[in-house]
């Protein structure tokens, strides 16, 4: 086998995590989660989620990750450990699963792009999303966006991933700051600043089981966990790399784009008077586009907002083939560009029933987030906290220089809450399964 590959700079390894954490979920789930959720307190809630249960299961994939080497699925067996090879196998099956749908959503996106330069959705936005969502030209679409990410993920970690997140990461953030900028400057805007920045405590006391549900399972979507994407991105990385510090920055920077992409949207909507509790897969399509519609330079703005989505889908849809490329590059004696452009045509076809019924889509989406995600999580948690448990950390305190009182603390909150948070998003996600809409 040939050498493996790895990161050329560790700015790289946080941009690529970065990137494929910022996704669909921050600018696109996250504003509506907390619409749904009770505004503000929903943000509360989502950021000490993000502190307390996110950031230590971030670093449980990084232990894995970096003291295996390997991908996902072998990463158990040289960790002496081959039962809970099925953890990983759950996981990388999750990333291949949500790929094929999230990729049906990046097509969308694309389509967004253009029909802001044109205007094409200003007249009536419902209509238009309803007419471009399903059919032969979202099939036609969602095979555009699956194959950039193969083009990209077929260049190579180095070449290919980490060249293409330097770009993305920084572009994705300039343009949100720029958006956000001109979002102050709209007249009745306040209100929306209102909506997501002053918590209605209440709410939290009335709603706190379907409030803090959301934000855990919102806070590990966002964070790219139980999809072994981060176990994977980390094992590339050297072992003289402070996890803590390059899992601190991964979580910061990637809720500050959530916020910001709040900063954006809220405006937006409340400018317009549009209802922002219009929920499901076409929320943002259908409320932001009509907020769009009436806003000064409204296809200029439609053009950027869109564009960081999609740059953002990107940098995520990037990631979650390379789980399962890598898997296959680590076993077999196949190319990369072979394997992932492979692996992107069964893709392909597998996001096909999404592409011309969005029941499909909503129901591959709730398997992944429901039960998939969760499952994974829940025994990558078990598995470091418990069984790894000293080795995992021996392993986050390389590259830090002492900081044992610190790993302990961590060790413990795995150990203890995250496995219980986690526990409890897998038993109330199940109970919401549905059939598949056959
Ligand atoms: N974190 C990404 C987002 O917020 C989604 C994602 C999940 C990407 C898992 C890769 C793996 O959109």
């Amino acid at each position: 086998m040939s050498e493996r590959e790895t990161w050329a700079t560790r700015l790289g390894f946080i941009l690529a995590s970065v990137g494929s954490a910022v996704g669909l979920g921050n600018i696109w789930r996250f504003p509506f989660q907390t619409a749904e959720n009770g505004g503000a307190a929903f943000l509360v809630v989502y950021l000490v989620a993000v502190l307390v249960i996110g950031l230590p299961a971030l670093l449980a994939e990084f232990v894995i990750g970096r003291r295996a080497n390997v991908n996902a699925i072998d990463a158990f067996d040289r960790l002496d450990r081959p039962n809970w090879k099925v953890v990983g196998a759950i996981g990388v099956f999750a990333g291949f699963w949500t790929m094929a749908y999230y990729s049906v959503v990046g097509g969308w996106v694309i389509r967004y792009v253009y029909g802001s330069a044109t205007g094409a959705y200003f007249g009536s936005p419902r209509d238009y999303f309803g007419a471009i969502s399903t059919g032969p030209d979202a099939v036609a679409l969602h095979l555009l966006f699956m194959a950039t990410a193969v083009g990209i993920v077929a260049f190579g970690v180095e070449d290919g991933i980490e060249k293409a997140t330097k770009v993305m990461v920084p572009s994705i953030i300039v343009l949100m700051i720029g958006l956000a900028g001109y979002a102050v400057t709209l007249p009745g805007g306040g209100e929306g600043y209102a909506f997501f920045l002053s918590p209605d405590v209440s709410v939290i006391a009335d709603d706190y089981r379907s409030v803090v549900p959301a934000a855990v399972g919102q806070a590990l979507f966002s964070l790219s966990l139980g999809f072994s994407v981060m176990i994977t991105y980390a094992s590339y990385i050297g072992d003289d790399e402070n996890l803590g510090v390059d899992g601190v920055s991964i979580a910061a920077f990637n809720t500050f784009v959530g916020v910001l992409a709040g900063f954006v949207v809220f405006p937006f909507l409340f400018a317009q008077g549009v209802a922002v509790g219009d929920a499901g897969p076409g929320a943002v399509f259908v409320s932001v586009a009509a907020a769009l519609g009436g806003l000064p330079f409204g296809r200029l703005l439609g053009v950027v907002f869109f564009g960081v989505v999609l740059i953002a889908a990107l940098s995520s849809a990037i990631s979650l083939l390379e789980v399962v490329t890598s898997y296959v590059v680590d076993n077999y004696e196949v190319g990369r560009a072979q394997t992932a452009t492979g692996l992107g045509a069964v893709l392909f076809v597998g996001g096909v029933p999404s592409a011309m019924d969005i029941a499909w889509l909503d129901w591959f989406d709730t398997v992944a987030v429901n039960l998939l995600l969760p499952l994974a999580a829940l025994g990558v948690v078990g598995f470091v906290g418990w069984v790894l448990a000293g080795e995992a950390t021996d392993e986050i305190q390389q590259g830090t220089a002492g900081a044992d009182g610190l790993s302990t603390v961590w060790l413990w909150t795995l150990r203890t809450v995250v496995l219980a948070a986690v526990a409890a998003s897998l038993y109330l996600g199940v109970r919401e399964l549905t059939a598949p809409p056959l």
